[in-house]
């Protein structure tokens, strides 16, 4: 295993280049299942996950290249029963059974479980498959959805936290090759999703209303190939920006997509950071004075959860106090413990953490169990005093491209170590 050495304490100066989106390729990986056409995929982020992904088309029977960070995808063929194994290994493979119900009329996937960051149930999206007809069953760890028909229908997939991002991206592939029309209402209005609605309407998919919370699907007989370039990763650009704050530097984000970060930038204003856009680029200057803010994370357009852990480390070196609440996800406070051994002072109140501010942190071998949790560790080494062992960083290499490199070009000094 590899671990990042951090020595904390140099200001980030210079430009970045933001990477295609993990949670926008995902989906649009899979929804390549729908034709038999090939698929081509550019901006495609270099990240495990990613390959994963590759690998589970593959166990399907789809051919996959990867030339640069360009994806070729054909699925001639494509058997319904995914590798038990393989697709257990990664929550987000979830969205293969749309596609495949879609295509086939039938998916049956492992179960995906829990992880650190809640429960993660998927009954949402096994509503949806129901509605448009299919017979859901959970059977020996495997959930089994099968068809004779789809059929259009309305629905509502709201849930206890509103929305559900991966839900909503498999009802919606599954209702492309439907019969007739399906409406979701409470539809998640994530960038991803309109990414994903984006090339499924290039493959020939009639959908309206994507990035709102109405979806209105009608179905078409078959798709065809398409070509598609995946938007930018609003939570790299966030990371990146975080970390310019941070370290009292000053960073210019190229290829962003600013708009779909407003919550984040607001946040970041308020908190004192100076943030400049024009077009896809993006200007952090790191604030005088940086301030405590409140923020609670909300479904888009709200403050996203992916970015509440990295946000909480900036919190740590403001002075004074900031309640961060986590709304989307359960328990996703396992960054909590790893920053306090840094020194920071921070309480976790139900939902909420208290975070006390403006005490300087200090490097520390710390270790996270998830992927944003290790982002925000890594911000709060290259803010602290002193040398940071971030431990485990598979996490990292899951979700961000070349993530040491880049914050290298940077002036970070960080180096990526064996773990003894
Ligand atoms: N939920 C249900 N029932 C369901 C599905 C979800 O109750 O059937 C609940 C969840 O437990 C959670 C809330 O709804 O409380 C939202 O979960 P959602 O389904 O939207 O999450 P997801 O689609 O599984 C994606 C991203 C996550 C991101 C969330 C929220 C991918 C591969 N994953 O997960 O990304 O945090 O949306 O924006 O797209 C990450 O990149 O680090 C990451 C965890």
């Amino acid at each position: 295993m590899q671990s990042l050495l951090i020595q904390g304490g140099v200001p980030l100066r210079g430009e970045v280049v933001i990477s295609g989106s993990k949670n926008a390729t995902l989906p649009i990986l899979a929804a390549a299942l729908l034709t038999a056409e090939p698929c081509v995929i550019r901006r495609v982020p270099d990240l495990s996950d990613v390959k994963f992904m590759g690998r589970i088309l593959q166990s399907l029977g789809a051919e996959v290249s990867i030339t640069g960070d360009t994806v070729q995808v054909q699925a001639r063929k494509v058997k319904a029963f995914g590798d038990y194994d393989l697709i257990r290994q990664m929550r987000g493979s979830v969205c293969i059974m749309g596609p495949l119900l879609g295509r086939l009329r039938e998916a049956r996937v492992s179960y995906p479980g829990g992880c650190v960051i809640g429960a993660r149930p998927i009954n949402l999206h096994l509503k949806g498959f129901a509605a448009l007809g299919a017979k859901v069953a959970i059977d020996e760890g495997y959930v089994h959805a099968q068809a004779r028909r789809l059929q259009g229908a309305e629905m509502f997939l709201g849930g206890r936290s509103g929305p559900t991002v991966l839900g909503t991206a498999n009802v919606m592939m599954a209702a492309t090759l439907a019969e007739g029309v399906t409406i979701i209402e409470s539809a998640a209005c994530e960038p991803e999703v309109v990414d994903l609605a984006k090339f499924l309407i290039a493959m020939g998919a009639k959908i309206t209303g994507a990035g709102s919370p109405i979806i209105t699907v009608t179905g078409v007989k078959e798709l065809h190939g398409a070509e598609h370039e995946v938007i930018p990763d609003r939570i790299e650009t966030a990371t990146y920006a975080i970390a310019a704050a941070a370290t009292g530097g000053e960073v210019t984000i190229r290829g962003a997509r600013p708009d779909h970060l407003n919550a984040v930038l607001d946040k970041l204003r308020e908190a004192g950071v100076r943030v400049a856009r024009a077009g896809t680029t993006l200007t952090v200057r790191h604030a005088s004075r940086l301030k405590p803010v409140d923020l609670t994370t909300l479904p888009f357009a709200g403050f996203p959860t992916d970015v509440q852990a990295q946000m909480m480390a900036l919190m740590t070196l403001a002075k004074g106090t900031s309640i961060i609440t986590e709304r989307v996800f359960e328990s996703r406070f396992m960054h909590v413990s790893e920053l306090s051994r840094m020194g920071a002072d921070i309480e976790i109140e139900g939902p909420s953490a208290i975070v006390k501010g403006g005490r300087p942190l200090s490097g520390a071998p710390v270790m996270a169990s998830d992927l944003r949790a290790s982002a925000a560790l890594v911000i709060a080494g290259l803010a602290a005093r002193g040398e940071t062992q971030v431990n485990r960083i598979y996490h990292l290499d899951r979700g961000y491209e070349n993530i040491d490199g880049k914050l290298r070009q940077l002036g970070a000094r960080i180096r990526r170590v064996n773990e003894s």
